[in-house]
């Protein structure tokens, strides 16, 4: 069954009164119970990790001479900010890089390891110094599962098959051997393996047909060993490329599969070609168009959950949305191969949504990876030298946190809109849960830049006697944190969440993210 069905939110016409400026209409909104067996998956929260631009080499990886405490070459004060959020997975080592990757030239002592140019991003030459075991040690750092993505474009069914051996077989063959020599006796048990990256696109430009066939081949020498059992998993359609899907299920034996991914962007133009828009210094045209654009997630999801339920009514089969998030022209003066750009509060407002929207089709959705975690596109964490700050996208995964791992509770509400240009999205979105403590938690965002909201919420079932929360918003949705102003954006304490009765009375301020805990 589509959770969304369940979850009524009809995007009503706004009264007269309310175009007219008079005091809005309260929305009334329940919290459904829920079905104890449905969580939301805390991996919907995951984070990727390229070789791209300054997301490894001068992000997680730091540049020879940095006065930042380190491990190795590790930043762990990027480490330290990422632990607070509980990162639940990592995708490594791409992207577009994945496919060109040969994952033998990234271990053994690092003085040998041999360059390559990174093609795709920058053509920049990659020394190999971060490597399979300095990932799994960055992984260790976060306690993150690490999610590789094995090189199915330009390398063999050999090369990834020995990956697997090295890291998760205790048998004396030679790949173990090495692995032993190279500092690591146990198995890393590596679990999570995507089998090729964007197949449609850089991964090698192949048809749906083609891949599946690929896959098949690939998946049969992705072994288990013991103690690790493989979550293989499909590289997945581009956007509402349905037939990639529709292909992807007929074609693979559900037994071969344990996911299968989607890749969705938000660019603010809605255009690949030309300009993609600003990240900082738009206008609210723009920002309209960008959470317009991010909505439609909403319908990307529903539409390969609808095809993956033909083939798959348990819903065994995970959707992965493994690269999500905001995608704009890169900051004015920087290598346009490295896709840096800043981070506004409009980000954190997609964040939001989106994560609410995943957190809504939890009972498909079982992933997620942001795009990406350090200076490259919507980041977590940017850098400069030795500075760093945390983009208002951090906090909101920093808020988000409590939805990991626990039950999904339905809601119903009717949403106002939003309107700007003669068009109108729903100013509203929310999603809920109850964690192993029995606490509630509700995410809401309000997407209308100019109006707070009031809402009326019942509770059925649920006894609380507190309400906190905590907000995020700023004076503008253009705000973003620089590196002199690091705070400008963060979460503070939000009153604005009454019990009256059994009801929850909430003033939802405009452009805000608000997290509330009922216990
Ligand atoms: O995240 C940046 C790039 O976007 C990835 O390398 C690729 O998979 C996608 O097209």
């Amino acid at each position: 069954m589509n959770l969304l069905k369940k979850q009524t939110v009809v995007f009503a016409a706004l009264s007269l009164a309310l175009a007219q400026g008079a005091a809005a209409q309260t929305v009334q909104m329940s919290v459904q119970p829920g079905d104890a067996k449905l969580l939301i998956s805390k991996d919907i929260q995951g984070q990727f990790a390229e070789h791209l631009g300054r997301c490894i080499y001068g992000g997680f990886w730091a540049e020879p001479g940095l006065n930042v405490p380190q491990q190795g070459r590790i930043r762990l004060d990027i480490v330290e900010a990422l632990k607070k959020i509980h990162v639940p997975n990592l995708r490594w080592p791409g992207g577009c890089f994945a496919d060109t990757y040969h994952w033998h030239d990234g271990v053994g002592p690092a003085a040998q390891r041999p360059k390559m140019l990174n093609l795709w991003w920058g053509n920049t030459l990659e020394d190999n110094s971060f490597g399979t075991h300095e990932f799994l040690e960055l992984c260790d750092l976060l306690g993150t599962t690490p999610y590789l993505a094995a090189n199915v474009g330009s390398g063999t069914v050999q090369e990834m098959s020995n990956w697997m051996e090295y890291l998760n077989s205790n048998e004396d063959t030679p790949m173990v051997l090495e692995r032993r020599k190279n500092g690591h006796s146990e198995p890393y048990k590596v679990s999570w393996w995507g089998i090729g990256n964007e197949s449609w696109g850089c991964g090698g430009n192949m048809t749906a047909e083609y891949y599946t066939n690929v896959y098949k081949r690939y998946a049969t020498f992705a072994h288990d060993y013991p103690g690790t059992r493989l979550k293989r998993i499909v590289s997945g359609a581009n956007g509402d490329d349905a037939n990639w899907t529709e292909t992807c299920m007929k074609n693979i034996p559900l037994n071969q599969m344990w996911g299968l991914t989607l890749h969705q962007y938000t660019l603010p133009t809605g255009s690949w070609s030309g300009s993609k828009g600003k990240a900082t210094g738009f206008g609210e045209d723009m920002y309209f168009s960008t959470l317009r654009n991010c909505l439609k997630m909403d319908a990307v999801v529903t539409r390969h959950a609808a095809i993956m339920d033909k083939y798959d009514k348990d819903k065994k089969v995970a959707l992965l949305v493994d690269e999500w998030g905001v995608w704009t022209d890169v900051e004015p003066g920087t290598n346009p191969g490295f896709l840096y750009q800043q981070n506004s509060l409009r980000d954190a407002l997609v964040a939001g949504t989106t994560l609410n929207i995943f957190n809504n089709h939890c009972d498909r959705v079982k992933g997620a990876n942001l795009a990406q975690a350090v200076n490259v596109l919507q980041a977590l964490v940017l850098t400069d030298k030795e500075k760093m700050l945390l983009t208002p996208t951090y906090h909101v995964f920093d808020l988000y946190q409590v939805h990991q791992d626990a039950e999904y509770l339905p809601l119903q509400f009717t949403s106002p809109e939003y309107a700007f240009g003669g068009e109108k999205i729903p100013a509203l979105n929310a999603s809920a849960s109850k964690d192993k403590s029995g606490a509630v938690h509700l995410s809401l965002v309000n997407l209308d830049p100019h109006k707070a909201l009031t809402l009326e919420t019942a509770l059925p079932g649920v006894r609380f006697k507190t309400v906190t929360g905590r907000l995020l918003t700023s004076a503008s949705v253009s705000d973003y944190n620089t590196f002199e102003k690091p705070n400008t954006i963060q979460p503070v304490a939000f009153n604005g969440a009454k019990k009256r009765g059994e009801k929850l009375a909430i003033t939802l301020p405009a452009k805000s993210v608000v997290v509330l805990e009922l216990k």
